[in-house]
């Protein structure tokens, strides 16, 4: 990475603070979101071609307000100053920013001089997102006025000749009509950013580095057939071959057939030293008769380890282990954790039940959506890089009540035939979750003649973004009913269906 152009985000504890990261990059910048008070000499250090300050909560004259240093702004590095953080550079330079008795908030025409670097491109009038109480009142010395609303008299302001930028809204989010390109003007016409961020050159940089720094030493990786350990797994052995060795646990709790599909792809087309262990047996019998959800959870996170640990004492001590860390992962510890509604959701600690020296984490420094495109750059086929969020404990959260293997087959079928319909009708890419359930309800039924008493399946899709909420998909009912009729028809001991219309909260996204 050290090759690339950096522009440095501050974060002043906005809630869109990763957007504006995610936003840079997309522009073809690579971005890092940084404490607000990083200090100058590691900010020279960095040499970034450009700072961007993010919004946040805080008022400048609260007591514990964030400040930065007043020499950031004579660096002579470009800085751009988002809501609260234009405020504060107002604040610090020797302006004014009062406070109103109201709040703005929403989609809001700002009044702006399209003849400003920051604004080329746009016309006068435009719709962004504002959401503030505080507002700039006088500017400081060498600034002047680029943007104004009805109840916002600087909306934007700039000192062109030390390329200082303040916005009140919000670029970054979509509620801003072509708000990127307010973040793309200030990138390229006043950083001059050339944008060599891309996940080819990322790919490239990293086989380079990864080959560097391993050499020919050993490397394991637990491999979960996951997006991001796939992503690694597979950049991690173009730079070191065979001295990689993949661990794939198949604890009987994937989907149908996917055991299968991991191996096919990580042994046949990347030809990757991969051990697949088959423990199916093993995690069925500790999860005999086992009904609470947490329980189980914390049956298949232990027997993980165990499992995992057998295996890679068998391969002897390794130089690194290879984790799938990525960038929100990185932000996100560094921040407080909201409480914890079910447990095994964050990866907890480094493995210590294995016996390496040092952790490679490739893609500690990409977001979700790179690390997709960085598999798709490495050949990684379609639906494993845009696979759907699958849980660690697989489907015994999805079998309520006691598993057994029957359930767990049942529960397989009818499973695949909705994600095949789902594909089918191309709802794919706009649903960002989608399964069955396999209730532990039995009731009567009619098949043919006969009297039947069987499993209800429930049906489970929702829309998000961030998983944390989300809306229950509003399938076509064309579609449901295909489903419905294909799973009692085509799986044993199913008679009924229902579908799941609740969001979340107040249910969560499993049903266990
Ligand atoms: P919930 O059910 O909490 O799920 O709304 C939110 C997201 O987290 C996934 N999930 C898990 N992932 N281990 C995981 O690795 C778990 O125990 C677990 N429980 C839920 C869930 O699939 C959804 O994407």
């Amino acid at each position: 990475m050290k090759n690339n152009e950096l522009v440095l985000i501050l974060d002043f504890g906005g809630q869109y603070n990763q957007l504006i990261a995610r936003r840079v990059r997309e522009c073809n910048v690579y971005s890092e979101v940084v404490p607000f008070d990083i200090s100058l000499d590691k900010i020279k250090q960095k040499n970034p071609k450009g700072i961007i300050f993010t919004g946040g909560p805080a008022s400048v004259y609260g007591e514990d307000a964030p400040k930065c240093e007043e020499a950031i702004f004579s660096l002579g590095i470009p800085v751009l100053g988002i809501c609260y953080g234009m405020q504060l550079m107002t604040q610090i330079l020797g302006g004014n920013v009062a406070r109103p008795d109201k709040r703005e908030y929403g989609t809001t025409d700002v009044q702006i001089d399209n003849t400003s670097l920051l604004f080329q491109g746009f016309d006068t009038k435009n719709g962004f997102l504002m959401s503030h109480t505080d507002y700039v009142e006088k500017l400081p010395e060498g600034f002047k006025n680029i943007g104004y609303t009805a109840s916002c008299p600087n909306a934007a302001i700039e000192n062109s000749e030390k390329q200082l930028y303040g916005i009140q809204f919000h670029p970054e989010v979509n509620n801003s009509v072509n708000g990127t390109l307010v973040i793309k003007n200030f990138l390229y016409n006043i950083c001059h950013c050339s944008g060599d961020w891309t996940m080819s050159s990322f790919v490239e940089e990293s086989i380079k580095t990864l080959k560097e720094k391993i050499g020919d030493k050993k490397v394991l990786c637990a491999l979960s057939g996951g997006v991001d350990s796939s992503v690694a797994a597979v950049l991690v052995s173009k730079a070191v071959g065979k001295n990689l060795t993949c661990i794939f646990l198949d604890h009987g709790l994937l989907r149908k057939n996917e055991g299968d599909e991991v191996e096919t792809i990580f042994k046949k087309q990347f030809d990757i030293n991969l051990i697949r262990v088959n423990c199916q047996d093993r995690f069925l019998s500790k999860l005999a008769g086992v009904t609470d959800p947490e329980r189980k959870r914390k049956i298949i996170g232990e027997e993980f380890i165990r499992v995992f640990e057998e295996e890679a004492k068998k391969i002897g001590t390794v130089d690194f282990l290879v984790q799938g860390t990525i960038y929100p992962d990185v932000i996100e510890s560094g921040l407080g954790k909201s409480s914890v509604i079910k447990s095994h959701h964050n990866v907890g600690g480094l493995p210590d039940y294995v016996d390496f020296k040092e952790i490679v984490e490739p893609l500690r420094n990409l977001f979700k959506d790179e690390v997709r495109k960085t598999g798709l750059e490495l050949g990684i086929p379609e639906n494993l890089v845009f696979r759907q969020p699958f849980p660690g404990p697989g489907l015994a959260i999805r079998v309520i009540g006691d598993i057994t293997e029957d359930k767990l087959s049942i529960l397989k079928e009818a499973d695949s035939i909705f994600r095949e319909e789902i594909a089918n009708a191309g709802l794919h890419k706009s649903i960002n979750q989608y399964f069955a359930v396999l209730t532990n309800l039995k009731s009567v039924g009619v098949m043919g003649d006969e009297r039947t008493y069987d499993y209800t399946i429930a049906l489970r899709a929702v829309e998000t973004t961030d998983f944390m909420t989300g809306v229950w998909s509003k399938i076509p009912y064309e579609i449901l009913e295909k489903v419905s009729s294909r799973i009692v028809n085509e799986v044993n001991h199913v008679n009924r269906v229902v579908y799941d219309i609740t969001s979340k909260p107040p249910a969560t996204i499993e049903w266990e």
